[in-house]
């Protein structure tokens, strides 16, 4: 069969390396890519959502899966629908969990989902005032898509006044700042939970862990993810039980039921795990209508079962026939940025703040090809040469029986490679 990834980032090309695996796939093509997924599947150069869906019927594209959040919003999975594609991935109404973190916060309060208090506000007036007497630390969220960026973590009320100025009023993430959620700051363990769903029946994913901060020590700003493995040391099937029974089955069926919203595709569940009277509470932070970026590279190398058979039951509303099988050994994604570097106008801070672009990558030929690497911003520019495009360059995914040694594979093999101003994490996996 042939497939259709849509996406261009290291999730994507994680996508697209698990179908080429499939011995049920004869081709695979990424709607855009980039240089290294280039190397997996055929890359098409198209970036509408309508160039997509003409593409889908005249390839005769047997299946596609759409990778980030940003179609999905727009509605892709309507459009392929409307013309008999099939494809993975919720559709426009049900995208608004990941597109309005309010209306997403809303709808969990009312369906009695854990969330943390919160309050949502159009007006950065009403939103300082609130913060200044809400007596608590709290996390100003932009209300819209923000490319994992638009979550600003306060320690004091200045700190919150700050995050409203910039969000609503410098509109640092443009219109997704007309609103704000304006939430407690919890304190637990923070765990991404993913499930695979056709709007009925929800087959849990192995979990993983994510880095998004910055810097070593959860420091720094928030980033996509700047790393993860996977399995997640905390997921038993006790915490398993909890997190379907008192979030993701009521999420699916009230969805349906009080909001007419059949979710169908990736469920992602962004977590923490708040402990209270000796019990295990997950507060929902965010939903996520896709896989996350990194912890699709760490869950998708440890999924044995064929992504095909999942994704046709999911397309046929058939999933409670599915019982996922999943390696065992841990994986480990290190991803490397484009850090710091000096520019002709001064200093460039490096990802998540600006970078320089079109820095030659050496050494990724000498990478163990025991290791998967997966690319989210590269190119080959006009002299062949592979380049960097993005804040998020490429990552290695290394395999191994224990996490240390997971760990310590990567940290070797991300050794050999380099560009100017090249930073990772050296602690993703230290416990
Ligand atoms: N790793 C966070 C995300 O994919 O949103």
């Amino acid at each position: 069969m042939k497939v259709l990834v849509v996406g261009s980032g290291g999730r994507d090309h994680a996508i697209a390396w698990k179908f080429s695996t499939s011995p049920r796939v004869s081709r695979v093509y990424v709607a855009h890519g980039n240089a290294g997924i280039a190397g997996t599947a055929q890359c098409v150069n198209i970036k509408t959502i309508e160039e997509m869906a003409d593409f889908a019927q005249k390839e005769r594209i047997d299946l596609t899966f759409v990778g980030p959040e940003k179609p999905l919003s727009a509605g892709i999975t309507d459009l392929f629908q409307s013309r008999g594609l099939a494809i993975i991935g919720p559709d426009s109404k049900a995208s608004r969990l990941e597109s309005s973190k309010c209306d997403a916060k809303t709808m969990m309060r009312e369906l009695s989902i854990p969330v943390p208090e919160f309050e949502n506000f159009s007006d950065p007036q009403k939103a300082r005032d609130y913060v200044r007497n809400v007596g608590y630390p709290v996390v100003v969220k932009a209300d819209g898509l923000a490319a994992g960026k638009g979550s600003l973590v306060c320690d004091t009320v200045e700190q919150a006044e700050e995050a409203i100025r910039q969000i609503m009023e410098d509109r640092a993430f443009g219109d997704a700042g007309q609103r704000v959620d304006i939430e407690k700051r919890l304190y637990g363990r923070e765990l991404s939970f993913f499930c695979f769903t056709d709007g009925y029946t929800l087959v849990p994913m192995v979990a993983a862990q994510d880095y998004k901060r910055a810097r070593e020590n959860d420091e720094g700003k928030n980033t996509g993810g700047m790393g993860s493995y996977s399995p997640h040391p905390w997921l038993d099937d006790a915490l398993i039980k909890t997190i379907m029974s008192r979030v993701a089955e009521p999420l699916i069926a009230g969805l349906r039921e009080k909001y007419s919203i059949v979710y169908r595709g990736i469920l992602y569940l962004g977590l923490m795990l708040v402990e209270s009277q000796n019990e295990v509470v997950p507060y929902v932070l965010e939903i996520n209508i896709r896989l996350g970026d990194p912890e699709a590279q760490v869950i998708l190398p440890r999924l044995r079962t064929d992504l095909v058979d999942i994704c046709e039951a999911i397309v046929a509303g058939d999933l409670k026939k599915i019982k996922p099988e999943w390696d065992p050994d841990y994986r480990l994604c290190l991803i490397a940025t484009s850090g710091m570097t000096k520019g002709k106008k001064g200093w460039y801070k490096g990802y998540p703040d600006r970078y320089k672009i079109g820095l030659p990558i050496e050494g990724v030929d000498r990478i163990d090809p025991d290791c998967l690497v997966f690319h989210s911003g590269t190119e080959i520019d006009s002299s062949g040469r592979l380049v960097t495009t993005g804040g998020r360059v490429l990552c290695i995914v290394s395999a191994a029986s224990t996490l240390e040694g997971a760990r310590q594979k990567a940290l070797a093999e991300m050794e050999k490679v380099a560009f100017e101003g090249i930073y990772y994490r050296k602690d993703i996996g230290l416990q």
